[in-house]
C-alpha cells in the first residue's frame, strides 16, 4: 500500500501482516496444534521457541498453508488465506519460508534456483527474472557464486541462497525454520547477519530458533509453544529474563 493510501485508511497501520485464528492441526487423529492464535505486525519479527514436537514448524507450515490447517484461519494483510479458493502458491510467494535443509534443486545453479519462482509462479520472462534473482543474490552477498551449483557451496551459502530466493518474490513476510541449526558453527553468522539486515530493513519475520543472543537483538516478541499450545508470550527481553511459565524456565534453562 502506499504511504497517501495508509495515511487515508487509518486503520490500516494496525492490521497485522499475519494473524492466526484458533489454529487446530489434526496428523491422523493426533491433536498437535490446539488453538493457536498469534499477531504479527507489519515489519515486526517474532520468535517460537518449545521444545522439539511443541508444534512449531506446523504451526509455521500452516502461516503459508504449506501444511492446511485442521480449524482456525490465517489472515494475511486483513485477507483470509485459508479460504480454500485462494491460490496456494501465489500465498507462498507472498510468506516466503527457509528451512533447516535449504530445499535448494541440486541440478541448478544459485541464479536459476532463484529464478525458478519468479518465472513460474510470479509469471516474470526469463532475463527479467534472471536480472532480479542476480539483485537477490547480491543483497545476500553472494554475487560471485550465481553460476555455481549447491554442492559448489557451503552450508551458510546455500541458505543465503534459500533466503534470496525467497527474497526475489518481493514476499510480504518470511518464515524462518530453525534456518542455523544444520550449519557449522563458523558458519551461523554468515546467515544471521543476513536475517539480522532484513529485519532492520522491515521485513516481517517469524522465526523458530534457538540462537539466544540473535533473538535477543532482533526479536521484538518471543512465543513459547509446549504441546500444540502457547504458554506464554510477550516482549523478548521479558521472556528471557523473566519467564513466567514453570515449563519455560525449564525450557531456557536447558539451553543454556
Ligand atoms: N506430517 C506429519 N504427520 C504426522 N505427524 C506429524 C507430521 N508433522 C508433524 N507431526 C507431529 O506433530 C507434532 C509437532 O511436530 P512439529 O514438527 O511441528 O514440532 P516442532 O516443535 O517443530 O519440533 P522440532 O523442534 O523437533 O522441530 C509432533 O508430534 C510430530 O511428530
Ligand atoms: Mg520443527
Amino acid at each position: 500500500m502506499s504511504a497517501a493510501l495508509e495515511e487515508a485508511t487509518p486503520n490500516a497501520a494496525q492490521v497485522p501482516m499475519i494473524e492466526a485464528r484458533g489454529i487446530h492441526k489434526y496428523f491422523s487423529g493426533t491433536h498437535v496444534l490446539r488453538g493457536i492464535d498469534a499477531r504479527v505486525a507489519h515489519g515486526e519479527v517474532v520468535a517460537l521457541m518449545g521444545r522439539s514436537g511443541s508444534g512449531k514448524s506446523t504451526f509455521l507450515r500452516c502461516l503459508n498453508r504449506i501444511e492446511e490447517p485442521s480449524e482456525g484461519d490465517v489472515l494475511i494483510d486483513g485477507t483470509i488465506i485459508t479460504d480454500l479458493r485462494t491460490d496456494v502458491n501465489s500465498v507462498r510467494a507472498d510468506i516466503g519460508m527457509v528451512f533447516q535443509d535449504y530445499n535448494l534443486f541440486p541440478h541448478m545453479t544459485a541464479l536459476e534456483n532463484v529464478a525458478l519462482g519468479l518465472i513460474h509462479v510470479r509469471k516474470r520472462p526469463r532475463s527479467v527474472a534472471q536480472d532480479l534473482a542476480a539483485s537477490a543474490l547480491k543483497q545476500v552477498g553472494l554475487a560471485d557464486h550465481l553460476t555455481k551449483y549447491p554442492n559448489q557451496l557451503s552450508g551458510g551459502q546455500q541458505q543465503r541462497v534459500a533466503i534470496a530466493r525467497s527474497l526475489a518474490m518481493r514476499p510480504k513476510a518470511i518464515l524462518f525454520d530453525e534456518p542455523t541449526s544444520a550449519l557449522d558453527p563458523e558458519m551461523v553468522h554468515e546467515v544471521l547477519d543476513v536475517m539480522r539486515t532484513l529485519a532492520s530493513e522491515g521485513m516481517t519475520m517469524v522465526v523458530v530458533s534457538h540462537e539466544i543472543g540473535f533473538l535477543r537483538k532482533v526479536a521484538d516478541q518471543l512465543i513459547m509453544f509446549d504441546d500444540g499450545m502457547v504458554i506464554e508470550r510477550g516482549p523478548t527481553e521479558r521472556v528471557l529474563d523473566a519467564p513466567e511459565h514453570a515449563r519455560t524456565r525449564e525450557f531456557l534453562g536447558a539451553l543454556k
